[in-house]
C-alpha cells in the first residue's frame, strides 16, 4: 500500500536546497494539540465523511523556486519514465506541527512524498491500514513514501512532527504512454 524507502542520492540532490532551510523552522506550536487530530480516536469520528483535504493543520508552506522545481521534476522523470510530474505540496511542519486526517480523494493517483528531518523518531505518517492505525516514523535524513490515491480504496492519512519535519510531494501521471 505504502512503499518507504530511502531515496537515491539523485533524488535527495533535486530536493537538497530544503536542508538549508531546514535550518529556520516556523515557530513551533505551544500545544499538543495536532496529537488529538491526528489519533485513532478523531479518525474513528470522521470516517463516515470522507474529507478530500485536512480540517485543520500547523505548518507553513513552501514555495519551489522554478529552478528547483524543474529539478526534482527531471529527477523523478528517471524513475517514472512516460509519466506527467506535477508538485502536489510543500510543507514545512514545525516542533509539534501537523496535518489532521484526510484523504485526498478528489485528486487520484500516484504520490511520492519526500520527507526531511534531523531527529530520530520525531515525525510520523499516520494512515490507516485495514483495522489499524500506522504510525510510520520518518528516517533521519530524507524519507522517501509512494502511495496510490484510489476513489474506491480511500487512504486516509496524517502527519504530525515533534520536531522540524519537511515534505516535498509529487503527483505522477501515466499518460504519456
Ligand atoms: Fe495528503
Amino acid at each position: 500500500m505504502i512503499r518507504k524507502f530511502r531515496p537515491s542520492s539523485r533524488l535527495i540532490e533535486s530536493v537538497g536546497f530544503l536542508e538549508e532551510i531546514y535550518k529556520n523552522p516556523p515557530q513551533p506550536v505551544e500545544s499538543k494539540e495536532g496529537l488529538q487530530y491526528t489519533s485513532e480516536r478523531h479518525l474513528n469520528g470522521i470516517i463516515g465523511n470522507p474529507l478530500d483535504v485536512c480540517e485543520v493543520s500547523m505548518l507553513d508552506h513552501i514555495t519551489f523556486p522554478k529552478k528547483n522545481q524543474s529539478e526534482l521534476y527531471r529527477s523523478v522523470s528517471l524513475d517514472y519514465p512516460k509519466c506527467s510530474i506535477i508538485l502536489s505540496g510543500n510543507f514545512f511542519y514545525p516542533e509539534n506541527g501537523y496535518m489532521s486526517w484526510h484523504t485526498n480523494k478528489d485528486a487520484p493517483g500516484l504520490r511520492l512524498y519526500l520527507s526531511y528531518t534531523e531527529y530520530e523518531d520525531s515525525s510520523f505518517f499516520i494512515y490507516k491500514d485495514g483495522v489499524n492505525v500506522v504510525k510510520d516514523p520518518d528516517y533521519v535524513g530524507w524519507t522517501a513514501r509512494e502511495f496510490l490515491i484510489d476513489k474506491d480504496n480511500l487512504l486516509w492519512h496524517s502527519v504530525f512532527a515533534y520536531k522540524p519535519r519537511i515534505s516535498a510531494g509529487v503527483r505522477i501521471i501515466n499518460n504519456l504512454l
